[in-house]
C-alpha cells in the first residue's frame, strides 16, 4: 500500500481529483496518510478535512527565515512516513534536503506541455496568460517527478490540450485542469502504486 502525503497551496482541485479517485478505485493500492499546505484557510484543507485525511498547514509566516520553514515543511513531511510526496498545485520551491532525502519519490503536475511555460516565475495562471500571449495551438499538462531544478525532473506523462480562439486565461487553465491535469497526477500515482514505472538514465521508463 503506497502512502501519499499531498502538499497544496489554494483550491486543491488536483487534491480532490487524487481523493475521488482514491474512494471510486481508479487509483489502487494507495492510501492517502496527509495534507500539507503552506496556507492558511484554503479549500486544499477543507477538501482534505472533508475526506476524514489528516491536514496541517505550514506557513513560512509562522517562521523567522526560510531555512527554519525548510525545516519544518520536511519534519511536517517526514512526520506522515510516506512512500510518496504529490504536490498538488504547490506554490513553494522544495528544499534540497527534501529532494534528496525523497530522490524519485516527489511528483509535481505542471500545467504546461514542459519545457515550454515552465521554470521560475511559471506557475498557476501565468502559465496560461504566456501560451496565450505566444498564440501557441496546443498546450497541456505535465506530470513529472521532482528534482533540484524548477520542473526539469524526469517527465512522467504528458497531456495535450487545445487552446481556442476566445480562449481567456482563466477559461484555459479550466480546461488544462479538467481535460489533463485531473486525469494525469491520478494516473501517476496509480502507476507508481502498481510499480509500473522506474527512472533510468534520467528517463522515466514504464515495464512491460
Ligand atoms: C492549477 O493551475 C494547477 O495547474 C497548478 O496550481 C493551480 C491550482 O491547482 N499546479 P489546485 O486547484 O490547487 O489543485
Amino acid at each position: 500500500m503506497l502512502k501519499v502525503v499531498v502538499l497544496v497551496s489554494g483550491g486543491g482541485t488536483n487534491l480532490q481529483a487524487i481523493i475521488d479517485a482514491v474512494a471510486d478505485g481508479t487509483v489502487t493500492n494507495t492510501r492517502l496518510v496527509g495534507v500539507i499546505s503552506n496556507n492558511k484557510g484554503v479549500k486544499g484543507l477543507e477538501r482534505a478535512e472533508k475526506a476524514g485525511i489528516p491536514a496541517v498547514c505550514i506557513s513560512p509566516k509562522d517562521y523567522s527565515d526560510r531555512a527554519q520553514f525548510n525545516d519544518a515543511l520536511l519534519a511536517g513531511v517526514d512526520s506522515f512516513e510516506p512512500d510518496l510526496v504529490v504536490l498538488a498545485g504547490f506554490l513553494v520551491k522544495i528544499p534540497e534536503a527534501m529532494v534528496a532525502r525523497y530522490s524519485n519519490r516527489i511528483i509535481n503536475i505542471h500545467p504546461s506541455l514542459i519545457p515550454s511555460f515552465c521554470g521560475v516565475g511559471y506557475y498557476g495562471l501565468k502559465v496560461h496568460e504566456k501560451a496565450l500571449e505566444r498564440g501557441v495551438k496546443l498546450t497541456g499538462a505535465t506530470v513529472h517527478f521532482v528534482n533540484e531544478g524548477m520542473d526539469e525532473g524526469p517527465i512522467i506523462a504528458q497531456k495535450a490540450v487545445e487552446v481556442l480562439q476566445d480562449d481567456t486565461a482563466e477559461i484555459l487553465q479550466r480546461r488544462v485542469m479538467e481535460q489533463a491535469e485531473w486525469l494525469l497526477l491520478p494516473k501517476a500515482i496509480d502507476d507508481i502504486a502498481n510499480d509500473r514505472i522506474c527512472v533510468e538514465d534520467g528517463k522515466v521508463k514504464f515495464r512491460v
